[in-house]
């Protein structure tokens, strides 16, 4: 009964292992690289896509996580000035945040939105904030 049953266990946690191995898979091929990083003209088109798409009405005009809409959500918009968290994030942490939102905290994904130059014209103008 007991061996039944760990062979079961055995099994079920091989799928699990697969199943993670296939996510990690996913990340790894969808990891991306910024196009234009440091680029004035994609700083410029994000300053404008920031304001466009309504993203300082949370993370505020300069970025510093203070929009008139911080308040509301259910963890506080990241700081974009704050160099000693910002440098702890990858460009693809940034750009798939801005793709699929974070939805537990309150932000929507603006995939369907954005295309993928828009995106990191944001990730530009966002890096250039600290
Ligand atoms: C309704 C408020 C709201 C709006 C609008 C909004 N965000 Fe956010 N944003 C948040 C919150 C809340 C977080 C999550 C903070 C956390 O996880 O601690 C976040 C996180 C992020 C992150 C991830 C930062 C990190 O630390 O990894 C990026 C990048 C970002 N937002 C960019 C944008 C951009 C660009 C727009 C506009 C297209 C936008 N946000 C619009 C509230 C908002």
């Amino acid at each position: 009964m007991l061996a039944k049953r760990g062979k079961w266990i055995i099994l079920v946690m091989m799928i699990g292992v697969l199943g993670l191995g296939c996510a990690e898979w996913e990340q790894f091929s969808q990891r991306v690289e910024n196009p234009n990083p440091n680029d004035k003209l994609s700083i410029d088109r994000g300053r404008a896509l920031f304001a466009a798409k309504g993203c300082e009405s949370c993370h505020g005009k300069v970025g510093k996580g203070d929009g008139p809409q911080a308040t509301t959500t259910k963890l506080p918009p990241t700081n974009f000035t704050d160099r000693g968290w910002m440098i702890t994030r990858s460009d693809p942490d940034l750009y798939w945040a801005i793709v699929r939102g974070r939805e537990k905290a309150g932000m929507r994904p603006f995939g369907n939105e954005l295309s993928a130059n828009e995106t990191w014209d944001l990730v530009s103008f966002v890096r250039s904030l600290y």
